[in-house]
């Protein structure tokens, strides 16, 4: 017997985003219709390949206010993390003289751990590291940072937005301290899909992108690099048949490619408008959860934080059960797949000094592109029903 389902609500869009229906149209002739290789330079159907990725290439720049050239494809975030810390680090480690003390890197204790186990690797590898606390809204105070360089630090790496609790960290003062001392910065941007990630306002000189964060694919994603004097060295990951200037072997997965490039396009015509909306909903969410549950507190900073990220803790209620209890209505997540996955409580929320009963009670809501109004009262008398039956259970059991 078909039962009937009550179409799910989709509020883990930190975790991923549904593809966009355009993106994917936009993808489609790239599989099996003009499947060149887009480094066969003899023939009519590698040049095309080629086209598409000049192309894709273009839309991601201009998302992220760089040039064309200064686009590496990856294969996501993950891999475009580890090319920046892992290539800066590296390059400079193999330049240093004997007798001289080794390179430094800075980065946050709230990072993604594609960041933060890229750096633990360099320390076994000799790099010096330091990683820097939050304060209790999770942000990074820039004076910090500043102290943390020494004349041996060649980058500091400081994400453009959290994924758990959604803050934006205080990117143009860290910055400018770094520049006054010629150190290199990264960030990782694979959650700005709703904060603007220009390189040349922000003055980064590396960040990385990932297509499935912006309604693209799985899959891809870039490590854009600013050309500048003295030049950034990086030591490539991959070594093969020298792709992407020799800084990242392998063959290009152009229908994935080219869904970056269209949701890049899509995302700088549309990021504007929808940040306006979704916070909207965002901020609708909050506050029928104040009035309509009670007992909740929100993690990391409102104020400095994405349009599309809430990320709060719920007075007596397992984080955990409520999931389950909703997981046939909304799609929701305790914090970062990865730690999910692994079961260990938010390192993130750890750094911001939460204690362990509150981190278990914290549930993240990530809105998107296709977030409705009804999801939102929907989700808000869900979680009303099912909070309020765990909370009643809790008490009747404590009596
Ligand atoms: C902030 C951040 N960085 C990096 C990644 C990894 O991105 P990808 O899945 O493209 O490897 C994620 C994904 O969860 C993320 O949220």
């Amino acid at each position: 017997m078909v039962g009937h389902r009550m179409a799910l609500i989709y509020l883990d869009n930190q975790s991923t985003t549904r593809c966009d229906p355009r993106v994917l149209q936009a993808m489609l002739p790239w599989f099996s219709e003009h499947y060149g290789n887009a480094a066969a330079r003899s023939h009519a159907l590698g040049m095309r390949a080629r086209g598409a990725i000049e192309r894709a290439r273009a839309q991601i720049a201009r998302w992220v206010g760089a040039s064309p050239k200064e686009v590496i494809l990856t294969s996501g975030a993950t891999e475009a993390n580890n090319l920046a810390v892992l290539g800066v680090a590296r390059a400079a480690l193999r330049t240093t003289t004997a007798g001289r003390p080794p390179p430094h890197v800075v980065t946050v204790a709230t990072e993604h751990p594609a960041v933060l186990d890229p750096v633990e690797a360099l320390r076994r590898e000799g790099v010096d590291v330091t990683v820097l606390g939050v304060d209790a809204d999770g942000l990074v105070d820039p004076d910090d940072v500043q102290r943390a360089l020494r004349p041996t630090t060649v980058l500091v790496s400081v994400m453009r937005v959290n994924n758990e609790i959604g803050v934006v960290q205080p990117l143009h003062a860290i910055v400018e301290r770094c520049r006054a001392q010629g150190v290199a910065v990264h960030t990782d941007a694979a959650q700005a899909s709703l904060v603007p990630v220009d390189m040349s306002a922000l003055d980064v000189d590396l960040v990385s992108v990932s297509a499935h964060k912006i309604y693209g694919p799985k899959g891809v994603g870039a490590l854009v690099v600013r050309r500048r004097r003295p030049r950034i060295a990086l030591e490539p990951l991959l070594h093969g048949g020298g792709h992407e200037r020799g800084l990242r072997s392998g063959t290009l997965p152009v229908p994935l490619v080219v869904g970056l490039g269209e949701a890049a396009q899509l995302l700088t015509e549309a990021q504007e408008r929808e940040a306006a909306s979704v916070v909207l909903l965002r901020d609708q969410l909050l506050a029928g959860l104040r009035e309509q549950v009670g007992g909740i507190r929100v993690n990391g900073s409102l104020q400095h934080r994405a349009p599309n990220n809430l990320n709060v803790s719920f007075d007596g209620v397992e984080a955990a059960a409520l999931l389950v209890a909703l997981r046939d209505i909304v799609c929701l997540s305790t914090g970062s797949a990865c730690s999910s996955e692994s079961q260990r409580p938010s390192h993130v929320l750890d750094a911001l000094g939460m204690p362990g009963d509150r981190i278990g009670r914290s549930v993240r809501f990530g809105l998107g592109r296709f977030t409705t109004e009804h999801d939102i009262t929907t989700t808000l008398d869900a979680i009303a029903q099912k909070v309020g039956q765990l909370r009643s259970m809790a008490s009747l059991y404590e009596t």
